[in-house]
């Protein structure tokens, strides 16, 4: 154990690339040690060769691998202080083409995965009264034509972490969200990585043709460099939740303000929608109360 890190240790989920990297070397950086979880070997031997890291073999699907990963936290005798919930997968398509498999391996990544890491995590968290950090989208806000599976995970993520907040209150712990616009990461070439090795059975109700097709809208709109930013910002957001003396329930982290305007508009449009032409619909100035009422609740 070296005693001149910060004695807060972090754990990181897909700590190898994107936003789980950045946030490592922030962290790092700062003299917080971090248990970085990664998946692949080489991975991990590329981890262990930054300052106050240790790399853990860690598919957040295998839970043989995460118990391992805890017996080695509680072996190091630094305890833990905060867990971030970052790795995850995108899944992308029309939801008609999408197999019962295909759905399952998405939420067993986005959303199962994090509460098998918080399930796990929990025992060592509760005794530093420590933080949890997961790392949603404004895809928990927004959904789209062939963004709805995405979506569907990070919608989950966001009802669990709005009910976690609650349930480890007594506990004196903490759990934010994370909802950052587009970055630049790994995750759109994986995506596609992942489309091309796909077994032609993988998508259903579609002719050979309207997959290609499918594929060919996903691999333009995935796998090009659109000059998204480096994920500092979100690093920067993540380190909020986990020390900040009063950290916030929801990080939105736009990319530009563009995509912080279209969260804030999908959740008006939402609010109306509900409110819209029914016996206990309210009128605009009640809305307006309405919004001063939860103005003063927020701050
Ligand atoms: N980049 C963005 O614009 C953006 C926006 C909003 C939200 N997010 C979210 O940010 C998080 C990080 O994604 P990223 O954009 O930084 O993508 P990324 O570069 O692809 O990183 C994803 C990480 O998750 C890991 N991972 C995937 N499946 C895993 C599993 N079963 N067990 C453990 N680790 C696994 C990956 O490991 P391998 O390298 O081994 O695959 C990788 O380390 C995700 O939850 C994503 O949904 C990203």
């Amino acid at each position: 154990m070296n005693d001149s890190t910060n004695l807060k240790p972090i754990l990181i989920t897909g700590a190898n690339s994107g936003i789980g990297r950045k946030t490592l070397e922030l962290l790092t950086d700062k003299g917080y040690f971090v248990y970085a979880g990664a998946r692949k070997d080489k991975d991990i031997e590329e981890l262990n060769k930054l300052p106050n890291t240790l790399a853990i073999k860690l598919d957040v699907t295998d839970d043989e691998q995460i118990k391992q990963a805890i017996k080695i936290i509680k072996e190091e005798g630094r305890g833990l202080y905060g867990l971030v919930n970052n790795a995850g997968i995108a899944l992308v398509g029309s939801i008609i083409s999408t197999s019962m498999e295909m759905m399952k391996d998405l939420f067993e990544v986005n959303v199962f995965g994090p509460h098998r890491m918080t399930l796990a995590c929990f025992p060592l968290l509760r005794k530093s009264k420590g933080r949890i950090v997961n790392i949603s989208s404004i895809s928990g806000i927004l959904t789209g034509r062939i963004l709805g599976l995405y979506s569907m995970s990070k919608h989950a993520l966001e009802a669990y972490s709005d009910t976690l907040i609650q349930n480890v209150e007594d506990f004196d712990m903490n759990v934010s969200l994370i909802e950052p616009g587009n970055f630049k990461s790994d995750i759109g070439s994986n995506l596609i990585e992942k489309m091309r090795n796909e077994e032609e059975s993988y998508r259903i109700n579609m002719t050979s043709a309207q997959k290609k097709q499918q594929f060919k809208e996903i691999e333009e709109g995935f796998s090009a460099d659109h000059g998204f930013p480096e994920p500092f910002k979100v690093a920067e957001a993540i380190f909020d939740a986990l020390f900040s003396e009063k950290p916030k329930p929801r990080y939105l982290v736009g990319g530009n303000e563009e995509e912080v305007k279209w969260v804030i508009k999908r959740m008006f449009v939402e609010m109306l929608q509900l409110n819209h032409n029914h016996e206990y619909s309210f009128d605009r100035d009640s809305l307006i109360d309405i919004m001063d009422e939860s103005i003063s609740e927020t701050n």
